[in-house]
């Protein structure tokens, strides 16, 4: 078949610069009840990937701590490594909203200090909005932010950098006051101005909960299937980790048995010197 010509507005998409996802667009998305996909991600490798993907919110999550760094906590994540990976990160976007996760200690001390922080993560890596966790204890921060214009999102439920205060991952908001607190902070972030809500590690019941009575999206991981978007680690949920294996998290692929697997072939053919071959030679 004879390929026809483009036509003005088909060249006018093709060269059009593609717009980044907004805040006010993952708002509409939750009236509209179209859900919301987001991923982690650390470099911008991984990023472009997802990003061509299609994945709407890309989190740059202090769970780089555990996946890059190799800690078994979130704590030791400084505010200059989240800087340097969201940059990475922002390199390999063109679409997706980038948002920063806010370290341990980087929004506790004031909301003079968090606004501080998450200017610099605006300003010096590029992110499109910061995260923090916590409800009531964080709401002057999260109110000092928005009006100066620095989209945020909240964070309930399971949250990592309390993992001493708590000392298990455990479900969270089983307990008739836990589950009334965790209402009780969604609306408060809501009323501080957060565009939207990660709901972690909470009955499903009680997210569908938090989900209808706020009108921003709530974005579940191990939260059921009634919130307004769903987040996983990306190295979890395409099987590169394998001490990690809570029931939250569907394999989308077993990376990890596929990644020994080329790289023992390679070795053996270097140690056989069946690599390089002529034709990979100059
Ligand atoms: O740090 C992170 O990756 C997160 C997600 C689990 C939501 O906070």
């Amino acid at each position: 078949m004879e390929e026809q010509p483009l036509s003005d507005s088909e060249i006018h998409a093709h060269s059009a610069p593609i717009r980044r996802v907004t805040t006010n667009q993952l708002g509409k998305m939750k009236r509209k009840g179209q859900p919301i996909a987001a991923l982690t991600a650390y470099d911008a490798l991984i990023a472009r990937i997802f990003d061509d993907a299609g994945i709407d919110v890309i989190l740059v999550g202090d769970s780089l701590g555990n996946v890059v760094q190799g800690h078994e906590t979130t704590i030791p994540v400084t505010l200059d490594d989240i800087i340097y990976h969201t940059r990475a990160v922002n390199r390999g976007v063109r679409r997706a909203l980038v948002v920063a996760d806010m370290p341990f200690m980087s929004y506790q001390v004031s909301p003079e200090e968090a606004f501080r922080n998450a200017g610099r993560l605006m300003k010096e890596a590029g992110a499109g909005a910061v995260k923090i966790e916590g409800g009531k204890r964080v709401a002057d921060a999260v109110g000092r932010m928005t009006e100066a214009g620095i989209p945020v999102m909240g964070h309930l439920g399971l949250t990592p950098q309390s993992i001493y205060q708590f000392g298990t991952y455990r479900v969270r908001g089983k307990e008739t006051n836990e589950a009334e607190n965790i209402l009780a902070d969604a609306k408060l972030l809501e009323e501080a101005g957060a565009f939207a809500i990660v709901l972690e590690k909470i009955p499903a019941e009680l997210a569908a909960r938090v989900t209808a009575s706020v009108e921003i999206p709530t974005i579940g991981i191990g939260a059921g299937a009634r919130c307004d978007g769903q987040i996983l680690v990306y190295a979890d949920m395409l099987g590169l980790s394998v001490d990690f294996r809570p029931r939250f998290v569907r394999l989308y692929d077993s990376l990890y048995g596929r990644v020994t697997d080329a790289a023992k072939r390679y070795a053996d053919d270097v140690r056989l010197r069946n690599f390089p071959n002529d034709d990979e030679s100059y």
